[in-house]
């Protein structure tokens, strides 16, 4: 089926397990009315076994632009999940190949391991596009294991989008290792290589690719998409030329346990909007606990008449909203003593633990960034040849080392930059210029 039209995906959060849940997502969606959400992984099996969907799949309308990140690696399972998603309205699917926990590692050949088998990856994503109309994409590792040239990530590239379909990838800049290290490790130990991201962006122009790994805030998000390709003629603010940037950055840990120095001013500096989505996080509160407040008990009430969800799930989310200001610690000590006492609501536990924030916090602004969006900034990230990124200090998004070679299977295929290298049989049509990356 072919996909729908989808809005350049500038900025998004990433999917992590235990943390993206629908209340999470609630807050960041109050922060940030553009940037993409994704949801945590949820398994191919758990949808088509479990009766309950809307446990795992329903969400306020008002979260979207959101995709749901599916896990698994047999094509009939994940199309079958992928069509019982398909009521829901998700703007998109996501496949994990970049999950390197034991419960997903372990469960079977999927996640991170994935990496290892394009071929699977390109029919499960074929297998879901052909039952829903939906857009796949993919999120992945630049390896795996010893698999782990730019030669090898670029194979993966090359079979999962000429046979899967696939047109965007998401790219965690750093390979992982399937067994030896935890998944905390395995977020931290193997090194970045974010300029091959934008080497993949420059050996197959036609796709779009969103770097992720450890850039700490939106302000980082849009100096690395003002940052060109090396090398792409395009330069600097031609940002709606196809090839010339890559299309967005993906932010995980940093978007979670600082949510609003994070995201606060993502609506402005990244989306180019007039307005960030909200004036201050007594703004945010005062909307989140009208939310939090009216989905208590929404799955149901356990043997000891606890509310599945209660105050402490809808309040978990807030621990890192002061994260580095003033009263910020007295505050979390302030929601965990508070919930101790067993509020019946959110908004009654909030009364009580705001008082360790002055109001200067609280009706703070989020922090601009002296840039417009993009043009300004890519001067940071420009090389001393002008022609790439350089690693300037302080620059989160900064890329170091030199971009690999340009990729052979481009080369082999004779392809022009700009130009696409999809098997003839792709559906698709031709890339077309990048929408404006300015959505007002
Ligand atoms: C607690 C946690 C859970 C995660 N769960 C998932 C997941 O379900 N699916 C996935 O693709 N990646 C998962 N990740 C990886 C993140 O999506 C992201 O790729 C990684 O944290 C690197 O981005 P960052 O440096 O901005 O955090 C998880 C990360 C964390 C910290």
């Amino acid at each position: 089926m072919p996909a729908k039209q989808q809005a350049p995906q500038l900025l998004s959060v990433a999917p992590m397990m235990d943390w993206t849940d629908i209340h999470y997502r609630q807050l960041a969606r109050l922060i940030t009315k553009h940037t993409f959400l994704y949801t945590e992984m949820v398994v191919d099996s758990t949808l088509i076994h479990n009766p309950d969907t809307d446990r795992f799949l329903w969400f306020p309308p008002e979260q979207r632009p959101l995709v749901l990140q599916l896990g698994g690696s047999d094509p009939a399972k994940l199309a079958a999940a992928a069509g019982i998603a398909a009521r829901y309205g998700y703007d998109e699917i996501n496949l994990n190949c970049g999950c390197p926990s034991d419960r997903v590692a372990g469960a079977g050949c999927f996640g991170a391991a994935l990496m290892l088998r394009p071929d699977v990856v390109a029919g499960c994503c074929a297998a879901m596009r052909a039952a829903v109309p939906t857009r796949v994409t993919v999120k992945c590792r630049l390896g795996a294991d010893d698999v782990d040239s730019y030669e090898a990530l670029c194979n993966f590239v090359a079979v999962v989008s000429a046979r899967g379909g696939v047109d965007h990838f998401i790219i965690h800049a750093r390979k992982c290792l399937l067994t030896g290290l935890s998944p905390h490790q395995n977020r931290t130990v193997p090194p970045l290589r974010r300029e091959w991201v934008w080497a993949l962006k420059r050996d197959f122009p036609h796709l779009a690719f969103s770097l992720n790994g450890q850039v700490e805030g939106c302000h980082a998000a849009a100096r690395a998409l003002a940052a060109p390709v090396p090398g792409s003629e395009a330069g600097l603010g031609s940002h709606a030329a196809a090839g010339a940037c890559i299309e967005g950055v993906m932010i995980g840990r940093a978007a979670y346990s600082a949510p609003w120095s994070c995201l606060a001013d993502a609506d402005m500096a990244v989306w180019g909007a007039p307005a960030n989505a909200a004036a201050s996080r007594r703004e945010v509160l005062e909307r989140y606990a009208v939310y939090g407040d009216s989905v208590l008990g929404r799955w149901g009430v356990r043997q000891d008449g606890s509310l599945v969800p209660g105050v402490r799930a809808v309040a978990k989310p807030l621990l890192g909203l002061f994260h580095g200001e003033p009263g910020g610690r007295r505050f979390r000590v302030a929601l965990e003593h508070g919930l101790r006492k067993k509020p019946a609501t959110l908004s009654a536990l909030l009364q009580e633990a705001l008082r360790a924030i002055p109001d200067s916090v609280l009706d703070a602004p989020p922090r601009r960034t002296q840039a417009p969006p993009f043009a300004a900034c890519a001067e940071d990230l420009k090389g001393p040849d002008g022609a790439g990124p350089s690693a300037r200090e302080g620059g989160p998004a900064e890329i170091r080392g030199p971009a690999p070679p340009i990729h052979a299977v481009s080369a082999r295929r004779g392809l022009e930059r700009g130009k696409p290298g999809l098997a003839p049989d792709d559906e698709r049509g031709a890339p077309g210029k990048r929408p404006r990356v300015a959505v007002y």
